[in-house]
Protein backbone atom coordinates (compact mmCIF):
# COMPACT_ATOMS: atom_id res chain seq x y z
CA UNK A 1 0.00 0.00 0.00
CA UNK A 2 1.79 3.56 -0.76
CA UNK A 3 0.97 5.82 1.51
CA UNK A 4 1.96 9.38 2.07
CA UNK A 5 -0.36 10.64 5.17
CA UNK A 6 0.07 10.41 8.62
CA UNK A 7 -3.03 9.36 9.57
CA UNK A 8 -2.36 5.61 10.30
CA UNK A 9 -4.99 3.70 12.62
CA UNK A 10 -3.85 1.12 15.28
CA UNK A 11 -0.60 1.73 14.45
CA UNK A 12 0.26 0.45 18.02
CA UNK A 13 -1.58 -2.83 17.02
CA UNK A 14 0.90 -3.94 14.18
CA UNK A 15 4.05 -5.60 14.18
CA UNK A 16 7.27 -3.84 14.66
CA UNK A 17 8.25 -4.55 11.31
CA UNK A 18 4.97 -3.41 9.98
CA UNK A 19 5.71 -0.13 11.61
CA UNK A 20 9.31 0.14 10.29
CA UNK A 21 7.69 -0.20 7.19
CA UNK A 22 4.90 2.23 7.24
CA UNK A 23 7.54 5.20 8.71
CA UNK A 24 10.11 4.15 6.10
CA UNK A 25 7.83 4.59 3.60
CA UNK A 26 6.63 7.54 4.80
CA UNK A 27 10.02 9.12 5.68
CA UNK A 28 11.98 7.21 2.76
CA UNK A 29 14.42 5.82 5.15
CA UNK A 30 16.80 3.41 3.52
CA UNK A 31 18.23 0.37 4.56
CA UNK A 32 20.84 1.82 7.01
CA UNK A 33 18.46 3.67 8.44
CA UNK A 34 16.04 1.02 9.13
CA UNK A 35 19.23 -1.31 10.28
CA UNK A 36 19.86 1.86 12.72
CA UNK A 37 16.86 1.48 14.41
CA UNK A 38 17.19 -1.98 15.10
CA UNK A 39 19.97 -1.58 16.93
CA UNK A 40 18.83 -1.68 20.67
CA UNK A 41 20.76 -1.12 23.69
CA UNK A 42 20.14 -2.96 27.35
CA UNK A 43 16.50 -1.87 26.57
CA UNK A 44 14.92 -4.77 24.37
CA UNK A 45 12.01 -3.87 21.85
CA UNK A 46 10.00 -5.75 24.31
CA UNK A 47 10.80 -3.54 26.77
CA UNK A 48 10.48 -0.42 25.08
CA UNK A 49 6.94 -1.43 23.86
CA UNK A 50 5.82 -1.69 27.23
CA UNK A 51 6.84 1.81 28.23
CA UNK A 52 5.82 4.07 25.20
CA UNK A 53 3.08 3.66 22.79
CA UNK A 54 3.71 2.85 18.79
CA UNK A 55 7.25 2.29 19.69
CA UNK A 56 9.96 1.67 16.79
CA UNK A 57 13.43 1.39 18.35
CA UNK A 58 15.08 3.16 21.22
CA UNK A 59 17.31 6.73 21.49
CA UNK A 60 20.50 6.41 23.05
CA UNK A 61 22.45 8.84 24.87
CA UNK A 62 25.75 8.36 26.24
CA UNK A 63 26.33 7.53 29.81
CA UNK A 64 28.62 8.68 31.82
CA UNK A 65 30.02 9.36 35.16
CA UNK A 66 30.99 11.81 36.97
CA UNK A 67 33.30 11.23 39.81
CA UNK A 68 35.16 13.05 43.19
CA UNK A 69 31.48 13.20 44.39
CA UNK A 70 31.44 13.36 48.20
CA UNK A 71 27.71 14.16 49.44
CA UNK A 72 27.36 13.77 53.28
CA UNK A 73 30.82 12.45 53.87
CA UNK A 74 29.68 9.65 51.70
CA UNK A 75 31.26 8.92 48.16
CA UNK A 76 29.48 8.67 44.92
CA UNK A 77 30.14 7.42 41.04
CA UNK A 78 27.44 9.36 39.44
CA UNK A 79 25.71 8.04 36.55
CA UNK A 80 25.33 11.20 33.91
CA UNK A 81 23.40 10.63 30.56
CA UNK A 82 23.39 13.58 28.69
CA UNK A 83 24.51 14.49 24.57
CA UNK A 84 26.46 17.58 25.36
CA UNK A 85 30.24 17.42 25.87
CA UNK A 86 31.67 19.22 28.93
CA UNK A 87 29.28 19.04 31.17
CA UNK A 88 30.10 15.66 32.95
CA UNK A 89 34.04 16.90 33.64
CA UNK A 90 32.88 19.91 34.83
CA UNK A 91 30.59 18.22 37.23
CA UNK A 92 33.28 16.26 38.11
CA UNK A 93 35.70 19.15 38.07
CA UNK A 94 33.86 21.45 40.62
CA UNK A 95 33.49 18.00 43.15
CA UNK A 96 37.25 17.87 43.30
CA UNK A 97 37.49 21.28 44.39
CA UNK A 98 34.28 21.15 46.95
CA UNK A 99 36.05 17.57 47.83
CA UNK A 100 39.00 19.58 49.47
CA UNK A 101 36.28 21.11 51.52
CA UNK A 102 34.70 18.45 52.72
CA UNK A 103 32.34 17.80 49.96
CA UNK A 104 28.56 18.67 49.76
CA UNK A 105 26.21 18.80 52.63
CA UNK A 106 22.60 17.83 50.88
CA UNK A 107 19.47 17.87 53.09
CA UNK A 108 16.31 16.59 51.94
CA UNK A 109 12.75 17.41 53.48
CA UNK A 110 10.05 14.80 53.36
CA UNK A 111 8.56 13.99 50.02
CA UNK A 112 5.46 15.55 50.08
CA UNK A 113 3.84 16.14 47.09
CA UNK A 114 0.79 18.18 46.46
CA UNK A 115 -2.50 17.33 44.63
CA UNK A 116 -4.88 19.74 43.49
CA UNK A 117 -8.49 19.59 42.53
CA UNK A 118 -10.35 22.19 41.03
CA UNK A 119 -13.87 23.03 42.22
CA UNK A 120 -15.95 25.54 39.85
CA UNK A 121 -19.54 26.69 40.58
CA UNK A 122 -19.24 26.95 44.03
CA UNK A 123 -21.94 29.57 45.25
CA UNK A 124 -20.06 30.55 48.39
CA UNK A 125 -16.48 30.10 48.00
CA UNK A 126 -15.84 30.97 51.68
CA UNK A 127 -18.55 28.72 53.03
CA UNK A 128 -17.22 25.54 51.19
CA UNK A 129 -13.52 26.26 52.33
CA UNK A 130 -14.92 26.64 55.52
CA UNK A 131 -16.68 22.92 55.41
CA UNK A 132 -13.74 21.40 54.02
CA UNK A 133 -11.52 22.60 56.30
CA UNK A 134 -14.10 21.08 58.81
CA UNK A 135 -14.45 17.55 57.04
CA UNK A 136 -10.82 17.39 56.38
CA UNK A 137 -9.73 15.06 58.58
CA UNK A 138 -12.43 12.56 56.60
CA UNK A 139 -11.42 13.63 53.53
CA UNK A 140 -8.07 12.29 54.52
CA UNK A 141 -8.61 9.46 55.93
CA UNK A 142 -10.63 8.82 52.52
CA UNK A 143 -7.60 9.78 49.94
CA UNK A 144 -5.95 7.11 52.46
CA UNK A 145 -8.40 4.20 51.79
CA UNK A 146 -7.30 4.86 47.90
CA UNK A 147 -3.54 3.43 48.83
CA UNK A 148 -3.11 1.59 51.66
CA UNK A 149 0.47 0.23 50.40
CA UNK A 150 1.38 3.79 50.67
CA UNK A 151 0.46 4.05 54.26
CA UNK A 152 1.59 1.01 54.91
CA UNK A 153 4.77 2.09 54.08
CA UNK A 154 4.68 4.92 56.72
CA UNK A 155 3.32 7.46 53.85
CA UNK A 156 -0.25 8.42 52.70
CA UNK A 157 -2.18 11.98 53.00
CA UNK A 158 -1.31 14.31 55.71
CA UNK A 159 -3.28 17.85 55.30
CA UNK A 160 -5.59 20.00 53.56
CA UNK A 161 -5.18 23.74 52.40
CA UNK A 162 -7.87 25.06 50.38
CA UNK A 163 -7.96 28.20 48.56
CA UNK A 164 -9.94 30.38 46.52
CA UNK A 165 -8.75 31.98 43.41
CA UNK A 166 -10.57 34.30 41.05
CA UNK A 167 -10.44 33.84 37.38
CA UNK A 168 -11.69 35.06 34.13
CA UNK A 169 -14.68 32.62 34.50
CA UNK A 170 -15.56 33.25 37.96
CA UNK A 171 -14.15 32.27 41.46
CA UNK A 172 -13.06 28.94 41.91
CA UNK A 173 -11.74 26.77 44.88
CA UNK A 174 -8.56 24.97 44.59
CA UNK A 175 -8.25 22.35 47.13
CA UNK A 176 -4.75 20.87 47.71
CA UNK A 177 -4.06 17.69 49.23
CA UNK A 178 -0.56 17.10 50.89
CA UNK A 179 0.64 13.44 50.30
CA UNK A 180 3.49 12.25 51.48
CA UNK A 181 4.66 9.73 48.92
CA UNK A 182 7.93 8.32 50.33
CA UNK A 183 10.15 6.64 47.94
CA UNK A 184 7.75 7.17 44.76
CA UNK A 185 7.56 10.50 42.60
CA UNK A 186 4.10 10.13 43.47
CA UNK A 187 2.24 11.31 40.48
CA UNK A 188 0.04 8.01 40.48
CA UNK A 189 -0.50 7.91 44.48
CA UNK A 190 -1.44 11.67 44.00
CA UNK A 191 -3.67 11.66 41.31
CA UNK A 192 -5.61 8.45 42.62
CA UNK A 193 -6.11 10.18 45.87
CA UNK A 194 -7.25 13.55 44.45
CA UNK A 195 -9.87 11.63 41.86
CA UNK A 196 -11.23 9.49 44.93
CA UNK A 197 -11.92 12.88 47.05
CA UNK A 198 -12.94 14.79 44.39
CA UNK A 199 -17.06 13.26 44.53
CA UNK A 200 -16.85 14.35 48.57
CA UNK A 201 -15.30 17.49 47.72
CA UNK A 202 -18.35 18.15 45.40
CA UNK A 203 -21.12 17.19 48.00
CA UNK A 204 -19.09 19.32 50.72
CA UNK A 205 -18.86 22.71 48.67
CA UNK A 206 -21.80 22.09 46.38
CA UNK A 207 -19.53 22.39 43.59
CA UNK A 208 -18.50 20.21 40.12
CA UNK A 209 -14.79 18.90 40.97
CA UNK A 210 -13.25 19.11 37.51
CA UNK A 211 -9.20 18.68 37.36
CA UNK A 212 -7.72 16.18 39.66
CA UNK A 213 -4.20 16.00 39.09
CA UNK A 214 -0.94 16.23 40.88
CA UNK A 215 1.19 19.76 41.09
CA UNK A 216 4.95 20.11 39.18
CA UNK A 217 5.78 22.52 41.86
CA UNK A 218 6.53 20.66 44.85
CA UNK A 219 6.99 23.16 46.99
CA UNK A 220 6.69 20.82 49.99
CA UNK A 221 9.75 18.38 48.62
CA UNK A 222 12.72 20.52 48.47
CA UNK A 223 16.52 19.77 48.60
CA UNK A 224 19.30 21.97 49.84
CA UNK A 225 22.75 21.78 49.25
CA UNK A 226 25.81 23.92 50.38
CA UNK A 227 29.52 23.66 49.46
CA UNK A 228 32.68 25.28 50.06
CA UNK A 229 35.06 25.79 47.52
CA UNK A 230 38.18 27.34 49.15
CA UNK A 231 40.25 29.92 47.15
CA UNK A 232 43.12 27.93 47.68
CA UNK A 233 41.62 24.76 45.73
CA UNK A 234 40.28 27.19 43.13
CA UNK A 235 43.40 28.84 42.44
CA UNK A 236 45.06 25.69 41.64
CA UNK A 237 42.54 24.59 39.18
CA UNK A 238 43.79 27.91 37.38
CA UNK A 239 47.40 27.08 38.30
CA UNK A 240 48.59 27.59 34.05
CA UNK A 241 47.00 30.36 34.19
CA UNK A 242 47.86 32.59 36.94
CA UNK A 243 44.85 33.58 38.98
CA UNK A 244 44.33 34.71 42.24
CA UNK A 245 42.05 32.48 44.58
CA UNK A 246 40.43 35.88 46.10
CA UNK A 247 40.01 37.52 42.36
CA UNK A 248 38.55 34.15 40.86
CA UNK A 249 36.11 34.47 43.48
CA UNK A 250 34.71 38.09 43.16
CA UNK A 251 34.56 37.47 39.83
CA UNK A 252 32.41 34.26 40.65
CA UNK A 253 30.17 36.56 42.97
CA UNK A 254 29.54 39.06 40.30
CA UNK A 255 28.50 36.54 37.78
CA UNK A 256 25.86 35.04 40.60
CA UNK A 257 24.95 38.79 41.17
CA UNK A 258 23.92 39.31 37.27
CA UNK A 259 21.80 35.96 37.51
CA UNK A 260 20.38 36.88 40.72
CA UNK A 261 19.31 39.97 38.91
CA UNK A 262 18.62 39.29 35.92
CA UNK A 263 15.98 36.79 33.96
CA UNK A 264 17.76 36.53 30.88
CA UNK A 265 20.81 35.62 32.96
CA UNK A 266 19.03 33.46 35.50
CA UNK A 267 17.69 31.22 32.88
CA UNK A 268 20.94 30.37 31.23
CA UNK A 269 22.22 30.00 34.72
CA UNK A 270 19.70 27.45 35.73
CA UNK A 271 19.78 25.66 31.92
CA UNK A 272 23.35 24.83 33.35
CA UNK A 273 21.92 23.49 36.74
CA UNK A 274 19.41 21.36 34.84
CA UNK A 275 22.40 20.03 32.79
CA UNK A 276 22.92 17.93 35.95
CA UNK A 277 19.86 17.56 37.55
CA UNK A 278 18.62 16.22 33.71
CA UNK A 279 21.57 14.08 33.19
CA UNK A 280 21.30 12.21 36.47
CA UNK A 281 17.61 12.11 36.15
CA UNK A 282 17.65 10.40 32.76
CA UNK A 283 20.42 7.75 34.00
CA UNK A 284 17.90 7.25 36.14
CA UNK A 285 14.94 7.03 34.28
CA UNK A 286 13.59 9.99 36.15
CA UNK A 287 10.50 12.23 34.77
CA UNK A 288 12.84 15.55 34.06
CA UNK A 289 9.96 17.04 32.51
CA UNK A 290 8.67 17.33 35.98
CA UNK A 291 11.94 18.58 37.54
CA UNK A 292 12.66 21.20 34.53
CA UNK A 293 8.83 22.35 35.21
CA UNK A 294 8.94 22.43 39.22
CA UNK A 295 12.17 23.88 39.21
CA UNK A 296 11.69 26.64 37.13
CA UNK A 297 7.98 27.68 38.85
CA UNK A 298 10.30 26.96 42.00
CA UNK A 299 12.64 29.99 40.85
CA UNK A 300 10.02 32.39 40.35
CA UNK A 301 7.88 31.60 42.91
CA UNK A 302 9.29 34.88 44.93
CA UNK A 303 7.29 36.44 41.75
CA UNK A 304 10.42 37.20 39.57
CA UNK A 305 12.48 34.36 38.36
CA UNK A 306 15.94 34.31 39.17
CA UNK A 307 18.65 31.37 40.28
CA UNK A 308 18.47 28.71 42.05
CA UNK A 309 21.48 29.29 43.55
CA UNK A 310 23.35 31.39 45.78
CA UNK A 311 26.63 32.33 47.00
CA UNK A 312 28.83 34.27 49.23
CA UNK A 313 32.11 34.35 51.20
CA UNK A 314 32.97 32.93 54.47
CA UNK A 315 34.86 35.02 57.06
CA UNK A 316 38.02 32.84 55.89
CA UNK A 317 37.30 34.40 52.51
CA UNK A 318 36.05 30.82 50.93
CA UNK A 319 33.39 30.93 48.38
CA UNK A 320 30.29 29.13 49.93
CA UNK A 321 27.42 27.96 47.74
CA UNK A 322 24.23 26.97 47.83
CA UNK A 323 21.43 25.16 46.12
CA UNK A 324 17.62 24.98 46.85
CA UNK A 325 15.19 23.53 44.37
CA UNK A 326 12.15 20.77 44.69
CA UNK A 327 13.39 17.42 43.42
CA UNK A 328 10.26 14.95 43.19
CA UNK A 329 12.04 11.42 42.11
CA UNK A 330 11.37 8.05 43.23
CA UNK A 331 12.60 4.70 43.29
CA UNK A 332 9.67 2.44 42.60
CA UNK A 333 7.16 2.79 40.73
CA UNK A 334 8.57 4.14 37.31
CA UNK A 335 11.67 3.84 34.83
CA UNK A 336 14.31 3.36 37.45
CA UNK A 337 12.33 -0.01 37.88
CA UNK A 338 12.16 -1.33 34.03
CA UNK A 339 14.63 0.48 32.17
CA UNK A 340 17.73 -1.67 32.95
CA UNK A 341 20.16 1.00 32.25
CA UNK A 342 18.44 2.92 34.96
CA UNK A 343 18.24 0.18 37.46
CA UNK A 344 22.30 -0.15 36.64
CA UNK A 345 22.42 3.41 37.61
CA UNK A 346 20.91 3.44 40.56
CA UNK A 347 23.29 0.54 41.37
CA UNK A 348 26.10 2.53 41.11
CA UNK A 349 24.68 5.37 42.79
CA UNK A 350 24.14 2.99 45.77
CA UNK A 351 21.17 5.08 46.57
CA UNK A 352 18.70 3.61 49.42
CA UNK A 353 16.01 5.87 49.11
CA UNK A 354 14.48 8.96 46.52
CA UNK A 355 15.47 11.36 49.36
CA UNK A 356 19.05 10.14 49.14
CA UNK A 357 18.78 10.31 45.00
CA UNK A 358 17.13 13.92 45.25
CA UNK A 359 19.85 14.96 47.14
CA UNK A 360 22.51 13.75 45.00
CA UNK A 361 20.86 15.25 42.29
CA UNK A 362 20.74 18.56 43.99
CA UNK A 363 24.71 18.19 44.64
CA UNK A 364 25.46 17.71 40.77
CA UNK A 365 23.27 20.82 40.12
CA UNK A 366 25.42 22.90 42.70
CA UNK A 367 28.38 21.92 41.01
CA UNK A 368 27.38 22.42 37.49
CA UNK A 369 26.30 25.69 38.18
CA UNK A 370 29.53 26.48 40.14
CA UNK A 371 31.90 25.20 37.11
CA UNK A 372 29.67 27.13 34.60
CA UNK A 373 30.43 30.16 36.63
CA UNK A 374 33.92 29.24 37.58
CA UNK A 375 34.48 28.82 33.62
CA UNK A 376 32.03 31.83 32.56
CA UNK A 377 33.71 34.75 35.29
CA UNK A 378 37.44 33.69 34.07
CA UNK A 379 38.60 32.28 30.72
CA UNK A 380 35.06 31.92 29.38
CA UNK A 381 33.56 28.50 28.31
CA UNK A 382 34.79 27.91 24.96
CA UNK A 383 38.16 26.93 25.74
CA UNK A 384 36.53 23.82 27.72
CA UNK A 385 33.93 23.20 24.86
CA UNK A 386 36.33 23.55 22.23
CA UNK A 387 38.49 20.58 23.15
CA UNK A 388 35.38 18.31 23.24
CA UNK A 389 33.92 20.43 20.38
CA UNK A 390 37.13 19.55 18.09
CA UNK A 391 37.31 15.62 18.91
CA UNK A 392 33.39 15.65 17.05
CA UNK A 393 34.63 17.55 14.15
CA UNK A 394 37.74 15.36 14.06
CA UNK A 395 35.20 12.20 13.85
CA UNK A 396 32.82 14.11 11.32
CA UNK A 397 35.81 14.41 8.82
CA UNK A 398 36.43 10.74 9.28
CA UNK A 399 39.56 10.45 11.71
CA UNK A 400 39.26 7.34 13.96
CA UNK A 401 41.22 5.99 16.91
CA UNK A 402 44.47 7.62 17.93
CA UNK A 403 43.85 10.46 14.61
CA UNK A 404 41.14 11.95 16.88
CA UNK A 405 43.22 13.15 19.43
CA UNK A 406 45.84 14.30 17.30
CA UNK A 407 43.41 16.14 14.90
CA UNK A 408 41.71 17.52 18.04
CA UNK A 409 44.06 19.12 19.96
CA UNK A 410 46.21 20.16 16.60
CA UNK A 411 43.07 22.51 15.98
CA UNK A 412 42.54 23.47 18.92
CA UNK A 413 46.07 24.55 19.40
CA UNK A 414 45.09 26.90 15.97
CA UNK A 415 41.65 27.94 17.07
CA UNK A 416 40.63 26.58 13.67
CA UNK A 417 37.96 23.80 14.61
CA UNK A 418 36.26 23.10 11.15
CA UNK A 419 35.62 19.81 9.50
CA UNK A 420 37.61 20.75 5.91
CA UNK A 421 40.71 21.92 8.55
CA UNK A 422 40.18 18.25 9.79
CA UNK A 423 39.67 16.74 6.98
CA UNK A 424 43.50 18.53 5.64
CA UNK A 425 44.91 17.15 8.93
CA UNK A 426 43.71 13.73 8.25
CA UNK A 427 45.25 14.10 4.91
CA UNK A 428 48.59 14.75 6.04
CA UNK A 429 48.60 12.20 8.74
CA UNK A 430 47.59 9.48 6.39
CA UNK A 431 50.40 10.50 4.28
CA UNK A 432 47.74 11.89 1.38
C1 LIG B 1 25.51 25.42 28.77
O1 LIG B 1 24.85 24.22 28.51
C2 LIG B 1 25.27 25.87 30.18
C3 LIG B 1 25.81 27.24 30.54
O2 LIG B 1 25.34 28.20 29.60
C4 LIG B 1 25.31 27.57 31.92
C5 LIG B 1 25.57 28.99 32.38
O3 LIG B 1 25.69 29.89 31.53
O4 LIG B 1 25.59 29.18 33.60
C6 LIG B 1 27.31 27.28 30.48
Amino acid sequence: MFMTGSEISGFYKKSLEERLAIVKEFAELDKKEIEELKQYGAMSFEIADRMAENVIGTQQLPLGIATNFLINGKDYLIPMSIEEPSVIAAASKAAGIARETKGFKAEASPPVMIGQVQLVNVKDCEKAINEIKKNSRAIIDLANKADPVLVKFGGGARKIKTQAIDTERGKMVIVHLLVDVRDAMGANAVNTMCETIALELEKISGGEARLRIISNLAIHRTVKVKAVFSKKALEESFKERNLKGEEIIEHMLDAHQFAANDCFRACTNNKGIMNGVDAVAIACGQDFRALEAGAHAFASLKGKYTTLTKYYKNKEGNLVGEIEMPLAVGLVGGAIKTSPVAKISAKILGIKTANELAEVMAAVGLAQNFAALRALATEGIQRGHMGLHAKNIAVMAGAKGKQIDKIASKMTAEKNIRVDRAKELLNELEGK
